[in-house]
């Protein structure tokens, strides 16, 4: 069947831009996921909003419209990024007011205000009034007026907030805020870079498994062959014994992965969600002349391996889509029907790979994402993910994406690509295991 790139798994606009996931919670006994938005645009020009869509259970989505928009002078030029934090029956949304003054600015250090902006909402829909909160004279001195995306959490009888920011000295920063209210934030401490990059966006802090983790999303590292790979880094540090974050990893090793948020489902499980696409891309995504670009990932759950990395799973809602099996032994060819999932083991080298769309190969230590027509890859070639070696392997390929899940979610690519058709050859080299056909999430719209 011809494809119309809609995807069946993964939430993406009707008509406009999406980026970043935005309050993620579970609230009232429901799944919240805002959404960056530009409801008038497929390329992100005008109006920058929060959508929303909420869900019983992550299957079945309703989209309930765009929530937030630019309507008072402290978020005239965009209701950024921002966070949700549930208060007994309130949800809090935090967000980032973004400003830019007319006149001659470079809008780094001058022209640009970044305002934290709170709203509240009983239903997740309908807002209270906007309160600003913090203004470019509360950040530090050193701070350019780059200082966004506001994620709150509640410790130690206290509120704690960090938000993204990049100094005067083009240095990415995170700035930690405390408050006893949720409304006065007071300015704790900083933590700088030592990666390379400008910018830190978007960070979220966390307890895992008895560990404490710092994700940011860094710009202006420079490209390595196996880090830094894409236009923006998104990654992870430990936070050490003495506060300052270490051992810097990457989220996601496939062309489209930027700006996660983690939320706490009710059962105690911290999930996370990614924007699958990224900014300033030197490629297009085929979508756009169809009148939407980009969607989020799928959700995933995140636990802490031996080695202290973080690994990602699918949420195991999603095997519920799982429909009939095929079994795969070594050698086999079988044609699928989009969306497919295959779960496999490994030992030693392999290869799967999707007609002339997609090479997924493990070679000497190396894995590669390598798409093999210009068509189909939507403008990208390949990706490489380092890894002594590679035991297992689960892949969840959508109409016009591609999750993959290597050594129990440890290392992870996440790909947009545009096979022409729905129907797909499938070899597999080196891999035994199960591949199933999938039936989709369901998204109904109030709009
Ligand atoms: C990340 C980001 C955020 C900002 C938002 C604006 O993709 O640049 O830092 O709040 O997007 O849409």
């Amino acid at each position: 069947m011809k494809n119309d790139f809609r995807q069946k798994l993964h939430l993406e606009p009707e008509s406009g831009w999406l980026n970043d996931p935005n309050g993620l919670c579970f609230f009232r006994g429901e799944y919240h996921v805002y959404f960056q938005y530009s409801p008038d645009s497929a390329e992100g020009k005008g109006r920058k909003c929060w959508g929303h869509w909420c869900s019983p259970d992550m299957l079945r989505w309703r989209f309930t419209g765009t929530v937030l928009m630019p309507d008072i002078p402290e978020d005239r030029s965009g209701v950024y990024s921002g966070c949700g934090f549930v208060k007994d029956d309130t949800l809090y949304l935090f967000y980032t007011g973004n400003v830019k003054e007319e006149g001659d600015h470079d809008y780094i250090t001058s022209g640009r205000g970044a305002n934290v902006i709170l709203v509240t909402t009983k239903d997740g829909h309908n807002m209270s009034p906007k309160k600003v909160l913090l203004r470019n004279s509360d950040y530090p001195d050193y701070c350019s007026c780059h200082v966004r995306d506001p994620k709150v959490w509640e410790e130690d009888g206290r509120y704690h907030m960090v938000l993204g920011a990049r100094t005067l000295a083009a240095k990415g920063c995170v700035l930690y805020y405390v408050s006893d209210d949720l409304e006065h934030w007071q300015y704790d401490r900083s933590v700088f870079d030592s990666e390379g990059s400008y910018m830190w966006e978007c960070p979220d802090e966390f307890t895992l498994g008895g560990r404490r983790f710092l994700s940011v999303s860094p710009q202006g590292i420079p490209h390595e062959k196996y880090m830094y790979q894409n236009v923006y880094s998104a990654g992870y540090f430990g936070i050490g014994s003495a506060g300052d974050p270490e051992n810097y990893r990457e989220w996601d090793k496939g062309f489209d992965f930027y700006a996660p948020q983690t939320f706490d489902a009710p059962d105690g499980r911290k999930i996370l969600i990614g924007w699958e696409g990224i900014g300033d891309i030197p490629y297009s995504n085929p979508t756009t002349a169809l009148g939407w670009q980009h969607c989020l990932t799928l959700p995933r759950e995140l636990t802490v391996n031996g080695r202290g990395n973080i690994c990602q799973t699918p949420i195991r809602e999603f095997e519920k889509l799982r429909l009939d099996d095929t079994s795969v032994k070594d050698s086999n060819a079988l044609s699928a029907q989009l969306p497919f999932e295959y779960v496999g083991r490994c030992e030693g080298d392999f290869t799967v790979e999707l007609e002339d769309i997609l090479k997924l190969e493990y070679h000497s230590g190396e894995f590669t994402l390598t798409f093999l027509s210009e068509n189909t890859g939507g403008g990208r070639t390949v990706r490489y993910a380092e890894m002594p070696e590679c035991s297992d392997i689960r892949i969840i390929a959508d109409t016009a994406s591609v999750e993959v899940y290597l050594n129990g979610g440890e290392t992870v690519l996440s790909s947009r690509m545009y096979p022409a058709d729905t129907q797909v050859k499938l070899t597999f080299k080196g891999t035994e295991g199960k591949c199933y056909r999938l039936g989709g999430i369901e998204v109904i719209s109030d709009e």
